[in-house]
């Protein structure tokens, strides 16, 4: 019944035709909706990019004030949530929290959107967007032991972030504005990668008609294995281990060029970009700059420069095109930042969010059949029943 090709990984099939985000290898481009990424980090914050990806043009102030105030309607969580985060072991990893949470959403908002509808699809989006970073930092508070908190809608988002994350009941709390800076410009890179594991995945559950919780807490799953969202976590545990070890860079070097010794320098090298990596020379920058104004003095971030200037000028790396990836700097930055290595693929989801509820929209939209792929039966022609007993 018809041919059926085999395309493991789908690595030459695409699954959708998309006006969301291009994406070149090659060349080392990256664009949302047209907008370099270059200049989105550079201009734009994340609400704004958030909306861009998520309705397709950049919001006027009106429009995007309006975003900020829709979004701060849904920023309460139910209470009964909280005994769900309770039912946890403090010792649970943040990322299977915020994939069981964002699931429980549905159980607190049972009545299914109705896509046709621009009204309920916007109030959709608001809601997820406003409840998903409250959720997120409540998996780190939970693993801390410390009292959970709520958004504080005289502020935004980013800054909301800092807050939920890290203020306690006493003392006053004010999020430092280098941070922030940097933040958003972190969950901008983060925004969307086209139909990388995750997106795909938000998009599959999304194609039975599934709802809008229950499709980005699969995409928080797929993002949390170790060869997408799960790496940056990697290139910390990397840096920890020779730092560990006495600290020698050139050792390490040697190692990951040794063809017998499968040691490889996590954060370097990229499946698309064979050039260099577009998002990670914004993180570099961004990464530099909160080093310097922060003061950090840590040895782990002594090695990391040591061995990216390693690197860059080494004729292994050089030859291959290996250059430092997104996951290099990020992790970096959250480590200077006081984020712990379990919280590195939360931010990471926190960032995607708003691409994965824009492909979503967008398949929904399109009005995409569910998504079936076939397969290629290789187990045993019919066999006669006779019973093993
Ligand atoms: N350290 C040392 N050698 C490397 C490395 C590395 N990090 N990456 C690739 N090579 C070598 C590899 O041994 C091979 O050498 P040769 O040609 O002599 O056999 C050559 O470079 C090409 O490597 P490849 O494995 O064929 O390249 P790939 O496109 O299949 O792999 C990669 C890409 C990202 C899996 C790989 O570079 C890697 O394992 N990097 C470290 C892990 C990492 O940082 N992952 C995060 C990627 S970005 C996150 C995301 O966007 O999802």
């Amino acid at each position: 019944t018809g041919f059926i090709t085999l395309d493991p990984g789908y690595k030459n099939s695409g699954s959708c035709t998309s006006e969301i985000t291009f994406l070149d290898g090659e060349l080392g481009i990256l664009r949302y909706r047209g907008y370099s990424i270059e200049d989105l980090a550079e201009k734009a914050s994340f609400p704004e990019v958030s909306y861009l990806l998520i309705f397709g043009e950049l919001p006027t102030a009106q429009q995007l004030a309006q975003f900020d105030a829709d979004i701060k309607k849904h920023t309460l969580v139910n209470e009964e949530m909280k005994n769900i985060i309770d039912g946890f072991p403090k010792t649970a990893h943040p990322m299977g929290v915020l994939s069981a949470l964002t699931s429980a959403l549905t159980a607190f908002n049972p009545k299914a959107v109705n896509v046709e509808n621009e009204k309920e699809m916007y109030e959709a989006i608001c809601k997820t967007i406003a409840k998903f970073l409250v959720i997120a930092t409540w998996t780190y508070r939970k693993t801390m032991g410390y009292p959970l908190n709520y958004y504080d809608n005289t502020k935004g988002y980013v800054e909301n972030f800092m807050q939920l994350m890290f203020r306690l009941p006493t003392g006053p709390y004010a999020a430092n504005p280098i941070i922030v800076n940097a933040l958003d410009k972190l969950f901008i890179l983060h925004g969307d990668h086209e139909q990388n594991c995750s997106t795909s995945t938000v998009r599959m559950v999304g194609s039975s008609h599934a709802g809008l919780f229950a499709s980005i807490s699969a995409g928080v799953s797929a993002l949390w294995g170790p060869l997408h969202g799960g790496a940056n976590q990697a290139v910390l545990e990397m840096l920890e281990e020779i730092n560990k070890d006495g600290g020698d860079t050139d050792k390490f070097m040697a190692k990951a060029k040794d063809k017998n010794d499968p040691f490889r320098l996590m954060g370097f090298g990229h499946r698309v970009y064979k050039n260099f990596d577009p998002r990670a020379r914004i993180i570099k920058k961004a990464a530099d700059e909160v080093l310097n104004t922060l003061g950090v003095d840590d040895p782990i971030l002594a090695i990391a420069k040591k061995l990216e200037a390693a690197a860059l000028v080494d004729e292994y790396f050089v030859s291959r095109k290996l250059y430092p990836n997104v996951d290099f700097y990020s992790g970096i930055i959250y480590r200077a930042l006081g984020i712990p290595t379990d919280m590195f693929t939360v931010m990471f989801a926190i960032g995607r969010l708003p691409g994965w509820i824009a492909q979503w929209k967008e398949m929904r939209e399109n009005k995409e059949p569910i998504g079936r792929p076939r397969q290629i039966y290789t187990g045993h022609p019919l066999r006669e029943f006779k019973s093993n007993k």
